[in-house]
């Protein structure tokens, strides 16, 4: 891209830090602008996962607000908060390149004032997969989503897939709250080794990093067998993946469910518009996929 053209789109991200100001921009973008207001909440790190919910929301022809917020209350291990990626000037780079209209990137003590006291809670799909091993992780996450969503005021809000509890609960709440968004979600972007792009995919050694795409290719195969066999019971996946996985020297393994996306129940018998979710560790570092069957 020639110079100009770079320095041109610098100028057009506005960096927010204060809450009552992003606020007060949205109450007015609301009030004079007839264009609806896409908001991406990230925490940083961002990779090309992030950047295509970015790409979806520039279809809307909207004004992009991306947060980068490293959100305290939805770690339950301190040590995973201190090592969470950041890097500030790196994304700022990519958020000029995708002509992105603000970031908000907020304080903790602004976000988090020393009263604070209040946590918003999805009672019952917060109680299954990730949220088993993660103690206080979504109402973490429901909470300050609500908290941004109320100072961004948008009309649609974008998820991606890989989180997909995350992205279930959020749905759970806005429904349960009546909150005037649409929620956007966007599929797994990948590498081309099919591992799923998160912001932990940097923490993994260069051993670690050859296992981790096993994850995907497990989920592949489990999917392949089920096509040609779709009385195979979700027992029978789970137990083949695990196998596969611990073949692979994936041994670490939280979880692999084959889930109904609408509840979060666990169908015996699963169908094609069931999901295979999973959780492993690998090294220090915990993964998520997931593939719909
Ligand atoms: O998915 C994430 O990055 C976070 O959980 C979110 C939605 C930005 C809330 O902190």
């Amino acid at each position: 891209m020639p110079i100009e053209m770079r320095s041109k789109k610098i100028n057009s991200l506005k960096v927010i830090t204060s809450l009552k100001e992003m606020q007060k921009i949205c109450l007015n973008l609301r009030k004079t602008d007839s264009k609806k207001i896409s908001l991406i909440p990230t925490m940083g790190a961002l990779h090309d996962g992030h950047l295509g919910l970015i790409k979806k929301a520039k279809k809307k022809k909207s004004t992009i607000i991306v947060t980068i917020f490293v959100n305290p209350k939805q770690f339950n291990d301190k040590k995973d908060l201190v090592k969470y990626p950041k890097t500030f000037v790196q994304d700022l780079d990519k958020l000029e390149r995708m002509d992105v209209d603000y970031l908000f990137a907020p304080r903790t003590k602004d976000i988090y004032p020393d009263d604070f006291q209040t946590k918003v809670v999805v009672k019952n799909l917060k109680n299954h997969l990730c949220g088993l091993s993660r103690d206080g992780h979504f109402d973490g996450v429901t909470s300050v989503v609500l908290k941004i969503f109320n100072i961004t005021l948008p009309d649609y809000a974008f998820f991606g897939e890989k989180d997909l509890q995350q992205l279930i609960i959020i749905r759970q709440m806005t429904k349960d709250l009546n909150l005037p968004i649409q929620i956007i979600s966007h599929p797994i972007v990948r590498e081309k080794d099919g591992l799923a792009m998160s912001s932990r995919n940097i923490r993994l050694s260069k051993k670690e990093r050859t296992i981790a795409p096993f994850i995907y290719r497990g989920l592949v195969e489990a999917k392949k067998e089920f096509k040609k066999n779709n009385n195979r019971s979700a027992s029978q996946v789970t137990k083949d993946l695990r196998q596969y996985l611990l073949k692979n020297n994936i041994n670490k393994i939280e979880y692999i469910k084959i889930i109904d996306s609408s509840d979060i129940s666990y169908p015996k018998r699963p169908s094609l518009k069931n999901y295979i979710v999973i959780a492993v560790q690998i090294g220090s570092i915990r993964l998520i996929d997931n593939l719909k069957l």
